[in-house]
């Protein structure tokens, strides 16, 4: 299945993650109402933030190799997110939907090759959540 990298929490978080991205979506394209729309776009940008610090901190606690790489692709989706929240202030839904677009398949891209990685490293480290 999609989520399923060995590491329960990281694999919900990243549902709820890529759920904000798709909500948004749909949000704007079945014109849902602003406040709706406005409280979507702050929760991707926020969760993500806390998403990305969790991860960080696992992989220092746990002495992970790969942090810095990792580190930086965190640093480029966030811009990605960032400007998402720019391009949708300025109010062009086509513009947003192009840019949620983008970011849903950065956001794959990264959950599918760099996570995978890091979450086949913390599987044999981090204790089982139950
Ligand atoms: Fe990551
Ligand atoms: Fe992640």
């Amino acid at each position: 299945m999609e989520f399923d990298s060995g590491c329960k929490a990281i694999d919900g978080e990243h549902r709820v993650q890529i759920g904000l991205a798709v909500a948004l979506a749909d949000a704007i394209r079945h014109g849902r109402p602003k406040t709706e729309r406005d409280g979507l776009v702050d929760h991707l940008l926020t969760y993500t933030k806390v998403h990305f610090t969790a991860e960080h901190l696992l992989m220092r606690q746990y002495a992970y190799p790969e942090y810095r790489a990792h580190e930086l692709e965190h640093d480029e989706l966030l811009e990605q997110v960032e400007d998402l929240k720019r391009i949708y202030d300025a109010g062009d839904d086509d513009a947003t939907l192009r840019q949620v677009g983008r970011v849903h398949a950065w956001l794959l891209g990264h959950i599918r090759a760099t996570d995978e990685r890091l979450a086949a490293f913390l599987a044999p480290l981090v204790p089982a959540e139950g």
